[in-house]
């Protein structure tokens, strides 16, 4: 979730975009704040209104894992995000995109009743992911791995500028 606001406000009717991992300190945490420098970039983050959560609660009102935030500062990207777990009726309405980080949590957004048109798999708009099969687009869990967070990095930042794109087209 994010505290800090955007340094803009989103405009009445802009799109809203919600990633979704499993504790929001590792994954969602890192799209979100790509997805907002990605879109402030392009001077076109009013349009969006964008937030992240996990399904789980373990890491409720934390902020992003060190690790993350490590590796967001290297890239120049602010990370605002404080965990919270997802609010099933209230976000499912107010978030049109609703952005999984892999399978599992996108089967968790299903089962708690996202309509199946707003749920899908960042990695999806990769342009560089083209036609692969969906047993390759999971970003992976990178709590229990070290190196990982360069590697999440990198498919998130992938993933958050084939999805800036596609809803700015
Ligand atoms: P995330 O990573 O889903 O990318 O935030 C995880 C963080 C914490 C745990 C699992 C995954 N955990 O088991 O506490």
């Amino acid at each position: 979730m994010s505290t800090t606001p955007h340094s803009s406000t989103p405009e009445e009717g802009a799109t809203g975009v919600l990633f979704v991992c499993l504790g929001n300190i590792c994954r969602s945490p890192l799209a979100e704040g790509v997805f907002i420098h990605l879109a402030r970039e392009r001077g076109v983050l009013d349009l969006f209104e964008v937030d992240s959560c996990g399904t789980g609660r373990w890491h409720v009102g934390k902020r992003a894992d060190p690790r993350s935030l490590e590796v967001a500062e290297r890239n120049g990207v602010h990370l605002p995000s404080i965990a919270r777990q997802v609010e099933p009726r209230r976000d499912f309405e107010r978030f049109e995109w609703l952005i999984a980080m892999d399978r599992s949590n996108r089967n968790h957004l299903l089962d708690a009743g996202a309509p199946e048109g707003r749920v899908h798999l960042l990695r999806a708009f990769d342009p560089e992911l083209r036609g692969a099969s969906e047993g390759e687009l999971d970003v992976p869990d990178p709590y229990w791995d070290d190196d990982g967070f360069e590697r999440v990095f990198e498919m998130v930042r992938a993933g958050c500028g084939g999805l800036l794109e596609r809803l700015t087209r």
